[in-house]
This record gives C-alpha cells, sequence and structure tokens, in this order.
C-alpha cells in the first residue's frame, strides 16, 4: 500500500536532517479505503510518542499525495537480523531477545493504553511482525508501521470486510471472527519471540489455511525440539502468548514484563544488539559500494536505492547524503508471510545496476574509441 523513503528534511530553520517518509503508492491513491487506512495511520502516529516507537514528525501534501514524515531509525529491520543470524547458523543470545520482548512490551504497553488529554485512547498494532521492529545502531528497538493499528475497542472487520495482516502473525480470534484486542497483539509478539528463540515459526502450514488452522489449534513445536537451555520462567511467557483462546494469554503487555522481570541482562546485551547491527549494516554497505562504483558514469543519474523489508539500506559514515528527497529506501514487497510474492524493491535494484553498468560500459567504450 505504501512505499518508505529515506529523504533529506530542511526544517524552516535551515537545518537538515535524514527523515523517513511513508507514501501512498501511486496505484493505491485513488481508493478511498486505503486513503482512510493511510490518514489515520498518520493520525495515530503523531499521537504516540515512546522511545520504543519511531517518532513520528509531521504529516504533509504534495503533489504525489499524503506523506508521513517520521524519524529516520538508522539499523535494520528484525527481518534482516534474523537472517542475518540464520546465515552464520547460530540462534540469537537469549539476553538478546529478552531485550527486544522487553522493549516491545514497552511500547505496546504505551500504544494500549495511551491517553489524550486523560482520555483512554489506546490504539492496538494489528502487525506486529519481524519487518515492523528496528533494531538502530545504539541496540534501540524501535515498532513502526502502525498502517492498520486501530483504536482499542474499535469495531472489527475493515469496511471491505478484509483481514488484513500477515497470516503467520495473526492471532487466530481474529482470523476466524474479524476481533481483536490487545492479546491479539500479545499473541503476534509471541510469535516473534518463539522465532527469535528458534529462528521458526511457531505456526506454518502448507499454506494460509493450513496455517491458522495450526493457530487455532495450537499445534506447534516444543519451544525446547529446537533450542535447550530457555529459562522456564521465559518459555511459560512465549507458550502462553500463543495461547489459541484469549482468555489463557496473559491480560496485557504489564503482565508479561512482571513474569518477565529479573530475567534479562539489559545493558550488556543492548551493547551486544548494538555491535551485531552495526555489523550487519556494514556488511551491506559494502555489497552496496560495489553496485554505485559501477553506477558512477553520467548518464547513471538515478540515484535509487530499492531495498525490500528486511534489508533496511546501510549508509556508511563517508557516503555523501543525498542532494534531494530521492532515495527509494523501501517498498511494500513481500514480508514476513505476506501473501504477495514479487519482491518489487530487489528487482529494481538489480535493474538500476544493470542499467548503470551497461551505461558505464557505453561510454568507456565511446571513449576508447574515439581517443584511439
Ligand atoms: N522510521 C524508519 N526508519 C528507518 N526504516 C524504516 C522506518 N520505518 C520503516 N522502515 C523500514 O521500512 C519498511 C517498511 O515500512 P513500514 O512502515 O513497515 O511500511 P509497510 O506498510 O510497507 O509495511 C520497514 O519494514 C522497515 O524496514
Ligand atoms: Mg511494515
Amino acid at each position: 500500500m505504501a512505499e518508505t523513503l529515506e529523504c533529506l528534511r530542511t526544517s524552516p530553520g535551515g537545518i537538515t536532517t535524514r527523515v523517513c517518509v511513508k507514501r501512498m503508492l501511486p496505484g493505491h491513491r485513488d481508493d478511498p479505503e486505503l486513503v482512510r487506512l493511510f490518514e489515520r495511520e498518520a493520525r495515530l502516529s503523531l499521537q504516540l510518542s515512546h522511545g520504543g516507537i519511531a517518532r513520528a514528525i509531521e504529516t504533509l501534501v504534495d503533489d504525489e499525495g499524503p506523506a508521513l514524515v517520521l524519524e529516520y531509525v538508522e539499523g535494520i529491520d528484525l527481518r534482516a537480523y534474523l537472517t542475518a543470524i540464520r546465515e552464520r547458523g547460530e540462534l540469537p543470545p537469549i539476553e538478546t531477545v529478552l531485550l527486544i520482548l522487553k522493549d516491545l512490551l514497552l511500547a505496546l504497553h504505551h500504544a494500549h493504553t495511551l491517553e489524550t488529554d486523560a482520555i483512554p485512547n489506546g490504539l492496538v498494532h494489528r502487525d506486529i511482525s519481524p519487518s515492523n521492529v528496528l533494531l538502530g545502531i545504539d541496540g534501540d528497538v524501535k515498532l513502526v508501521d502502525f498502517g492498520i493499528a486501530k483504536a482499542v475497542g474499535d469495531s472489527y472487520r475493515t469496511a471491505t470486510g478484509i483481514i488484513r495482516g500477515k497470516i503467520p502473525y495473526m492471532a487466530p480470534e481474529y482470523a476466524r471472527t474479524g476481533h481483536y484486542d490487545v492479546r491479539s497483539d500479545l499473541f503476534s509478539l509471541g510469535v516473534v519471540a518463539y522465532e527469535l528463540l528458534t529462528l521458526t515459526r511457531p505456526y506454518q502450514g502448507r499454506n494460509d489455511p493450513e496455517t491458522l488452522e495450526h493457530a487455532a489449534l495450537g499445534r506447534r513445536a516444543p519451544l525446547a525440539s529446537f533450542r535447550a537451555h530457555v529459562p522456564p520462567a521465559l518459555e511459560a511467557v512465549v507458550e502462553s502468548l500463543l495461547s489459541p483462546r484469549p482468555d489463557d494469554r496473559p491480560r496485557d503487555a504489564r503482565e508479561v514484563l512482571e513474569s518477565l522481570a529479573g530475567l534479562g541482562g539489559e545493558v550488556s546485551a543492548r551493547t551486544a544488539l548494538a555491535a551485531e547491527v552495526r555489523a550487519r549494516r556494514e556488511a551491506r554497505a559494502k555489497e552496496r559500494m560495489s553496485l554505485e562504483t559501477a553506477a558512477t558514469s553520467p548518464a547513471a543519474i538515478e540515484p535509487t536505492r530499492a531495498i525490500v523489508e528486511g534489508e533496511t539500506a546501510p549508509l556508511s559514515a563517508t557516503e555523501p547524503l543525498p542532494v534531494a528527497e530521492a532515495t527509494l529506501l523501501l517498498t511494500n514487497a513481500a514480508a514476513d508471510g505476506k501473501r504477495s510474492a514479487p519482491e518489487l524493491g530487489a528487482s529494481r535494484s538489480t535493474l538500476v545496476g544493470v542499467v548503470a553498468v551497461g551505461v558505464a560500459l557505453a561510454v568507456l567504450t565511446w571513449l576508447a574509441l574515439s581517443s584511439g
């Protein structure tokens, strides 16, 4: 529905900062339901104010339609983190899992219990999944994407009756009845926690209906079959979050936080996470530099960076800033079990690279011929 861009924003006072801009995709700007969702995301995001949630700065409308401007979180998303750990054949340290879990619980608690002028105005996120969790280079953890969030207690289905969200993370009661409350967010968080601990999703069928059926029946492998030595209190929390019946789950985020109290080593875990995120970004920066080296010919003017979720674009310290709002950071590509499959961002990036290399070769050939 939206594309997410990395941009430079100059404030009225003349200070330029890097920001993240979320815009509706051109084909979606005429759909009133999608416009309504987008505007609501902007409105809700501006109400939230918590260190564990990417800060919304402002909204604007220009020739390309409405846009939401957010703080730019320099880091990677949790999906990229999981991929990196999986590639190394490791499992995330328990301390890191606890840190991420606790930070997300604090962020969720803020959203769930939000008040405006002392009036309860809580929000359920409804799309808790790895690509919507950002890990900053200082080891900070931030929730993003309130694109389908709703007020706590709001009516359930969208106008078109569509169930929104990512199937493998979806609470069974929502899939079955459309009913959603804070405990449904906790279920999704349980899926993320299980995946962090085991690198495997708890409920994964051969297709969406089968995945939903597994979740509804609580049919999953025990954590211990993937990982030994999970602290029993953590294991119990994850198991309860994953309960098919909302009544069998913890009541709210605070209750989960209390169950996890005393388990994690906060400071050391954050330092370790920061090191991991920086290493991952450096690795990605090197990969990208080889593409940019090929793209220095005069014709390669398109400074497009198209990266799918799970591969938040790395920015090395030496890299010059783009001169205008031009960097396509991410697209709304398939992620975390979203149904649509094509990775638009990746293919666009590849296309730019191929065109750039082609142009560079043509220029070099022309120079060689003309000098000879
Ligand atoms: N504030 C931000 N700073 C840096 N990267 C971000 C930020 N917000 C989102 N992203 C990245 O962009 C991706 C897509 O943004 P998101 O808000 O989740 O949009 P979508 O609705 O397309 O899922 C995220 O998965 C994350 O990798
Ligand atoms: Mg998202």
